[in-house]
């Protein structure tokens, strides 16, 4: 476990703070602690400068809520967005980010958010697949037939495909 802040540098609403170069917010919903990427999936705007309603964090211009799990769950129809969220816990009047191996809960954050910036700019139909291997984002578009063999040529430690 790795500290984060001081259980009582929070007060209530959302707080923002950097962790290992990349901004973050964190909040407290119905006792459970989250810690999510602040950056809004549509336009990246910092979720820490919307507000909590309902458990949700709502970002400042389009309104677009996002649940404890960094799903979207406003606007209709459901949104595929995802803002990255990490597992932290409070202890000792400490918050602590939950891994043991932060490297790959990292990666995955990365891959994350490579994949939304991949959804918000190749076609929806388009086949394509992203891996990280040694911190290095390796991302490949094609045919279904090119990425199955790009996928098998890499021995890869995260992957996604679509
Ligand atoms: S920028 Fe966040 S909802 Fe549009």
């Amino acid at each position: 476990m790795k500290p984060l802040i001081f259980t009582e540098q929070y007060h209530s609403g959302l707080l923002s703070f950097f962790y290992d170069g990349e901004g973050f917010l964190i909040f407290r919903a119905e006792q459970e602690w989250t810690m999510m990427l602040d950056q809004c999936s549509h336009l990246k705007i910092p979720l820490s400068t919307g507000w909590l309603e309902d458990g949700c964090v709502v970002c400042p211009w389009h309104q677009w809520k996002f649940n404890a799990h960094g799903h979207c769950t406003w606007p209709p129809p459901a949104h595929q967005e995802r803002i990255p969220v990490l597992p932290v816990c409070e202890k000792d009047g400490i918050i602590w980010l939950e891994s043991e191996q932060k490297n790959g809960f990292w990666e995955s954050i990365v891959v994350e958010k490579h994949w939304q910036d991949i959804h918000e700019h190749v076609p929806k139909d388009s086949c394509h697949w992203v891996g990280v291997k040694d911190r290095t984002i390796i991302w490949f578009g094609g045919t279904q037939e090119e990425v199955e063999r790009a996928k098998n040529s890499f021995a890869l430690t995260n992957f996604s495909t679509e």
